[in-house]
C-alpha cells in the first residue's frame, strides 16, 4: 500500500497533507510513503523530517505518484497531476467541487476514487475527520491576529506610568467554529468582545466565553437553526432589523471580525458601505467570508482595502493557510483518522466499505463516474 504526498506550493498552498507524525502512523498501518521534495517546507517540515519518520522523498510529483494506491492532498489535483494519477487510486483532498464540475469529471475520467474531505458529515464519529472545523477554528484565531496586526493600538487595557490605554472593542459576526475561536482569542488578548449570530444556540456559547451577545431575538431568530446545526437565510424583514441593530453598534467598534456563512449560498451581506463610513479612522474589519462573496460590501478578495475614512478592510484568502504549520498538522490528522477507517489492519490494504455513511457522503468519483448525489445531472 503506497501513499503519495505532493508539494502544493506551486499552487500557492502552504499547507501539506501529511506530517512526520501521520507518516509514522501510516507506516504502522503497513503503508509505504513517498513525499515530494519540499512538500512540507512552507509548513516548517523539511525533507529530512519526513525521511526520519520513515518516508522516502521523491524528486517530482510524477515520481511520488508512481504506483500510488492512495494520494493525499490539501487541494484538488491540478490538470498535470490528474494526468499522473494511477487509475484506481484513492485521492483525498479538499476538492472544492461546486462550480468546478469539469475538474470533478476529469477526476472521474482518470478513474480515481476521489473523496471530498469538506463533505465529511458532522456526526460524532467523524468529528476527528472534520476538516472544515479544524481549519475554520484556525482561521478564526488568525483573523484576530491579522486584525490586531492592522490595528494601530493595543488590544488590552494597560495602566502605564504614562497613563492608561483603553481596551479595544472587538465585534464578532457569525459564531460558528471560526467565530467562537475568534471570540476566545480576542478575549485572551484582553479586548472587550461582543458577538452576534442568527442561531439562538450561540447566545449561551458567546456568554460562556465571557463576551456579550447582541441579536434581534424575535420569533424568526428562534427558528433560524436547521436540523443540521447551520443557519437559514433570513427574511428581508429580519435582515433590515439586524442591520439597524448592528449599524449603531459597529460605529463604536475598533475591530470587526465577520465569519457568517449559509451553506450552499453566498455569504450574507452584514456590513454596508454606510456602516464602514460610520467607523472611526484606524478601525479594522477582517472579512473571513470574502471567498464566498464577503460579509462586508467593501471587502475585496486577497486585498486590504483602506477606505477614504481610514478604515482597513482585510480580505485575506486561505486564512488557515496563514498559520500553515498548525493547519497542516490538524489537517493531516483529519486525513489519517479518515484513512484509518478505510484500511484493513490485518491485510494492510485498502478495504473500503462503500455503504459506510462517511464514505457515501464524501465519495465524489468512483470507477470512472461521478457518483456523489449532489453532482448528478437533473433528470
Ligand atoms: P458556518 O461556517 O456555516 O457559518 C458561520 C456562522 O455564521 C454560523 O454560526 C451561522 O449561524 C452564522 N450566520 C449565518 N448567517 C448569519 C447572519 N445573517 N448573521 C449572523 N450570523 C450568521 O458554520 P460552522 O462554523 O460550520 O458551524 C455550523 C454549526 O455546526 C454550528 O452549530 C457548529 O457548532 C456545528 N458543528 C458541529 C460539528 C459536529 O457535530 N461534528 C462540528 C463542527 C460544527
Amino acid at each position: 500500500m503506497r501513499i503519495a504526498i505532493l508539494d502544493e506550493s506551486p499552487a500557492s498552498e502552504p499547507r501539506v497533507a501529511a506530517t512526520p507524525e501521520t507518516v509514522k502512523k501510516f507506516i504502522v498501518l503497513g503503508a509505504e510513503l513517498a513525499v515530494q521534495k519540499g512538500a512540507g517546507l512552507a509548513s516548517g517540515i523539511v525533507d529530512a523530517d519526513y525521511e526520519a519518520a520513515g518516508a522516502t522523498v521523491a524528486k517530482t510529483a510524477k515520481e511520488a505518484l508512481k504506483g500510488a494506491d492512495i494520494v493525499l492532498k490539501v487541494r484538488r489535483p491540478g490538470e498535470a497531476e490528474i494526468k499522473a494519477l494511477p487509475a484506481g487510486a484513492l485521492v483525498a483532498a479538499m476538492m472544492d467541487p461546486y462550480g468546478n464540475e469539469a475538474a470533478v469529471q476529469a477526476l472521474a475520467e482518470a478513474k480515481v476514487n476521489a473523496f471530498a474531505m469538506e463533505f465529511m458529515p458532522r456526526i460524532t464519529r467523524a468529528q476527528v475527520m472534520d476538516v472544515l472545523s479544524s481549519q475554520a477554528n484556525l482561521a478564526g484565531y488568525r483573523a484576530v491576529i491579522d486584525g490586531a496586526g492592522e490595528y494601530g493600538r493595543a488590544l488590552p487595557m494597560m495602566m502605564t506610568a504614562a497613563g492608561t490605554v483603553p481596551a479595544a472593542k472587538i465585534f464578532v459576526m457569525g459564531v460558528g467554529v471560526a467565530g467562537l475561536q475568534a471570540i476566545a482569542t480576542a478575549r485572551r488578548l484582553g479586548a472587550i468582545v461582543t458577538a452576534t449570530d442568527v442561531r439562538p444556540a450561540t447566545k449561551e456559547q458567546v456568554e460562556s466565553l465571557g463576551a456579550k451577545f447582541l441579536a434581534v431575538e424575535d420569533e424568526e431568530f428562534q427558528q433560524a437553526q436547521t436540523a443540521g446545526g447551520y443557519a437559514k437565510e433570513m427574511s428581508k424583514d429580519y435582515q433590515a432589523k439586524q442591520a439597524a441593530l448592528v449599524a449603531s453598534h459597529i460605529a463604536k467598534q475598533d475591530i470587526v471580525i465577520t465569519t457568517a456563512l449559509i451553506p450552499g449560498r453566498s455569504a450574507p451581506r452584514l456590513i454596508s458601505k454606510e456602516m464602514v463610513e460610520s467607523m472611526r479612522a484606524g478601525s479594522v474589519i477582517v472579512d473571513l467570508a470574502v471567498e464566498r462573496g464577503g460579509n462586508c460590501e467593501m471587502a475585496r478578495p486577497g486585498e486590504t482595502v483602506v477606505t477614504p475614512n481610514g478604515v482597513r478592510i482585510v480580505g485575506h484568502l486561505n486564512v488557515a493557510g496563514r498559520i500553515p504549520a498548525t493547519a497542516s498538522s490538524l489537517y493531516a490528522r483529519n486525513l489519517y483518522a479518515f484513512l484509518e477507517t478505510l484500511i484493513d489492519k490485518d491485510n494492510k490494504a485498502l478495504a473500503i466499505d462503500w455503504d459506510d455513511e462517511i464514505v457515501k457522503a464524501t465519495c465524489l468519483t468512483r470507477d470512472g463516474a461521478v457518483v456523489h448525489p449532489n453532482f448528478q445531472a437533473k433528470a
